[in-house]
């Protein structure tokens, strides 16, 4: 009985497999059996790398920004959404390279390319709200992207529900920001207090 027989629906010529795998050698880790449109599946990575991008352009600026009473705890959580979009745009621009394409760097378009926007924020809630706006965007435009990949291109679409699933992590995070922001002014409001925790060190 042969290994294909043993193992019921799975039929692959593993000859013809290591035939193929030695033409195209220059295609690295695409061979014949990738059933994505490369060019597309480029293409869109390119936008979610713009996305990243956007993001750690903009979860930077305010974490530089964040000031007032309660800034010290909303500019950390700032920083650390800011250095995972920047893992996040390097396992994009990685995948992009294995499928043989370009990552987009490109910061004269880059703006334009993203789904998210760049939204400086006038003050620390207007920040988090434009933050989780932004990856509210994320969510929606990840999930369609993980949709297209389909099983058309696993590797892809594994790469980028790990993301999402970041992205859902950032806006609950965004979330429970804005409860406790609009919670401790409250507080504030009531009884107002100069040793206030959530003081940013001067
Ligand atoms: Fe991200
Ligand atoms: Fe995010």
């Amino acid at each position: 009985m042969s290994t294909s027989e043993r193992q019921g629906s799975f039929t692959a010529d593993i000859e013809a497999i290591r035939q193929r795998a030695r033409q195209h050698i220059e295609n690295g880790a695409v061979t014949e059996a990738y059933r994505g449109n490369r060019e597309t599946v480029i293409k869109v990575l390119n936008e979610a790398l713009a996305t990243e991008l956007v993001c750690v352009l903009r979860y930077k600026r305010h974490h530089y920004a964040a000031t007032g009473i309660h800034a010290q705890a909303v500019a950390d959580e700032f920083l650390e959404h800011a250095k995972e979009e920047q893992d996040h745009a390097d396992m994009i621009a990685e995948r992009i390279t294995q499928l043989g394409g370009d990552p987009d760097f490109n910061p004269e378009t880059l703006a334009k390319r993203s789904h998210s926007e760049y939204v400086e924020g006038k003050n620390l809630s207007d920040m988090i709200r434009e933050d989780l706006v932004a990856e509210r965007i994320a969510i929606e435009s990840y999930s369609e992207i993980i949709r297209y990949l389909g099983d058309n291109d696993p590797t892809s679409r594994r790469v980028m529900e790990e993301i999402l699933a970041k992205e859902e992590e950032h806006a609950e995070d965004l979330k429970t920001l804005i409860q406790t922001l609009s919670q401790a002014e409250e507080k504030m409001r009531q009884e107002p207090s100069p040793e206030w925790p959530l003081r940013r060190a001067s």
